[in-house]
């Protein structure tokens, strides 16, 4: 038997239900923000993400599924959203449309070659959001809000968000170098690679999965000491509309995220509950990018944006208890006895559906009671019954199955009947 990949899952139809519901509220709550949808490939040339991403990340060195394609091209599947999102950006020149900020959000598969675990896998499917084009406190506000109402749209209450700043680019250069200062003596006592990370970018060494519980980490120099005056008074006013907003949050001077591109605000969302016993608790992560665009050889225009899976959302809801409205239904169960009526109800079938009845039968030759249970399990909202005296008479007992009340009717009036008990 062949296998699924390891870190793949099938999404079944129970859960497909989920996922529609999900994705159907995360449209609408975009409508309401005013984001418009961009679907980008799932694969691009490696350099994007090299560049983007960053080459010192765990997400570019270690993880990323690359491979040669008959062209000789390096190609990659997607690790993450933003850098695509910023490549079309700068490719389709979106600088130059009349509705600026560009406001952009995306959802589908991302690929990381990571170690499986809880809520960790190699296919996951990202939902996220970018604004490009306005470096202004409120628009990092406006993504920070979008992502606290989204969560608790779906009726979550466990939720945590932690915020920092980490800096602009000249903020950085002095932190850089505190950090070589910092962990150069004790160098030889970690990994290879963050013998490395301390030459090519020392923030790395924070979030390194091997070295996390090295004693220097925790007293490593906080970027927060190192911020100059236009990034303390950036992340002033980003906390400033926050608690206008009514926006709980936590600032943690440690949170530096994963990823090379991020300047100024950089946040998690995190599930708030220590006894989610030992699965990833990061539900959603993002942040401000300034310096991504002209990275990739753009405009000098900034951005923000966060992106969630919706694997760790389904988990949050599943440990909450939030159940899921029941939605998968049909509209009518056409039971039949004898071979007759089973003919007709072929015909009935296809007409109803083509009027826009959602209808279905028998068929596995069950007996009336089997074909009843098969109406029940199909959550059918009326069933008919069709035997000899039926197509006879032309006309039919249409059940309301959560009443019980019947309405006798001619098959022709079936669809208006059932299209009028909707409104
Ligand atoms: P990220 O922190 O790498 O950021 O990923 C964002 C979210 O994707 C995580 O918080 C988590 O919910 C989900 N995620 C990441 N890896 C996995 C995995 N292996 N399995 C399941 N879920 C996963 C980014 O990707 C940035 N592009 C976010 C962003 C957008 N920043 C600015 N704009």
């Amino acid at each position: 038997m062949i296998h699924i990949p390891r870190g793949t899952q099938d999404i079944l139809p129970e859960e497909t239900s989920k996922w529609r519901y999900i994705e159907a509220k995360l449209h609408k709550l975009m409508e309401v923000y005013n984001y418009q949808e961009i679907r980008t490939p799932i694969f691009e040339s490696t350099d994007l993400f090299a560049r983007g991403v960053g080459d010192s990340t765990d997400v570019v060195q270690k993880e990323m599924y690359t491979f040669k394609d008959k062209g000789d091209r390096s190609i990659t599947l997607r690790p993450e959203g933003t850098a695509a999102v910023v490549r079309s950006y700068i490719e389709n020149k979106m600088q130059g449309l009349p509705n600026q900020p560009v406001k952009l959000y995306y959802n589908g598969p991302m690929f990381r070659y990571e170690r499986k675990q809880k809520g960790r896998y190699r296919q996951f499917n990202q939902f996220g959001v970018e604004a490009i084009g306005a470096e202004n406190p409120s628009m990092d506000a406006e993504v920070l809000a979008m992502v606290m109402h989204i969560y608790q749209s779906f009726g979550l209450k466990k939720l945590k968000l932690v915020i920092n700043s980490v800096g602009d680019a000249e903020s950085r250069v002095d932190y850089q170098n505190a950090l070589r200062e910092h962990f150069q003596p004790v160098i030889h006592n970690y990994c290879k690679d963050c013998q490395q990370r301390i030459k090519t970018n020392p923030m790395r060494i924070l979030d390194c999965k091997v070295d996390r519980h090295q004693p220097e980490i925790k007293t490593a120099p906080s970027i927060t000491d190192f911020l100059n005056d236009y990034s303390k008074a950036y992340f002033e006013a980003v906390k400033s509309h926050l608690d206008r907003l009514g926006i709980p949050y936590e600032v943690d001077p440690n949170l530096v995220r994963g990823l090379d591109y991020y300047t100024h605000t950089a946040f998690e969302l995190m599930m708030d509950n220590e006894a989610y016993d030992g699965a990833i608790t990061t539900l959603c992560g993002g942040g401000r990018y300034n310096g991504l665009l002209e990275l990739l050889d753009g405009p000098s225009e900034t951005g923000i944006g966060f992106a969630l899976s919706i694997e760790r959302l389904l988990l949050a809801l599943e440990e909450e208890g939030i159940e899921f409205p029941q939605t998968e239904h049909i509209d009518l169960f056409v039971a039949t006895m004898g071979e007759k009526a089973d003919d007709f109800a072929v015909t009935l079938l296809n007409q109803l559906r083509h009027a826009g009845v959602s209808v279905d039968k028998d068929y596995l030759s069950r007996k009336l009671k089997g074909q009843m249970k098969q109406a029940d399990r199909l959550n059918s909202t009326y069933t008919i019954v069709i035997g000899d005296q039926e197509l006879e008479a032309g006309e039919v007992a249409v059940k309301h199955m959560a009443t019980g009340e019947t309405q006798t009717m001619k098959f022709e009036e079936i669809e208006s009947y059932i299209h009028g008990g909707k409104e």
